[in-house]
């Protein structure tokens, strides 16, 4: 296993639409291990594989939500088949964007169907914070960041914060 580099805004695959995985080989799920390798080692709670330099579409995630429950995946080929209509709004960061925090308004809950590691397929019904973070993961496969959720005013305001602080650093 490995911990993979992970490309930071500015990076042109994050803005690129991710391509579906054909079929689930011994080297996806390789990838699938180093993501979350990866992941753990970033405090991550999400991370989606065009923020490791890989165009596919592949995500994993893992999430307590309040109850303490905790909700591990990895997705091959994940969509978004319902969305609740109830929208909620919590802060949010990403790997891709460091130092950076914003409150992003999403739908609370979704079902999402997608492939599994073993190329099964799986439907999850997701709320709380597990939504989110799968919601967040697949805007990532879209070439979507979560600023890219807030007003133009307050994503200039980020951004401009953003760029000073990489700028210092
Ligand atoms: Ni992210």
């Amino acid at each position: 296993m490995a911990v993979l580099e992970i490309e930071i805004m500015g990076a042109r695959i994050l803005r690129e639409k991710a391509s579906p995985v054909d079929t689930v080989t011994d080297e996806i799920r390789l990838l699938i291990r180093d993501m979350f390798e990866t992941m753990y080692d970033a405090e991550g709670i999400g991370l989606a594989a065009p923020q490791v330099g890989v165009s596919q579409r592949i995500l994993v995630v893992d999430v307590a939500d309040e109850g303490e429950e905790r909700h591990v995946h990895a997705l091959v080929n994940p969509v978004i088949v319902e969305s609740s209509r109830e929208t909620g709004t919590e802060t949010e960061g990403c790997l891709s964007i460091p130092g950076l925090e914003e409150a992003v308004t999403r739908p609370l809950e979704i079902a999402v169907e997608a492939l599994s590691p073993g190329g099964e397929p799986v439907r999850i019904e997701a709320n709380g914070l597990l939504a989110r973070a799968l919601q967040h993961e697949v805007d990532h496969l879209d070439g979507v960041l979560f600023i890219d959720r807030l007003s133009p005013l307050k994503r200039g305001i980020l951004l401009r914060k953003w760029r000073k602080n990489r700028d210092r650093s």
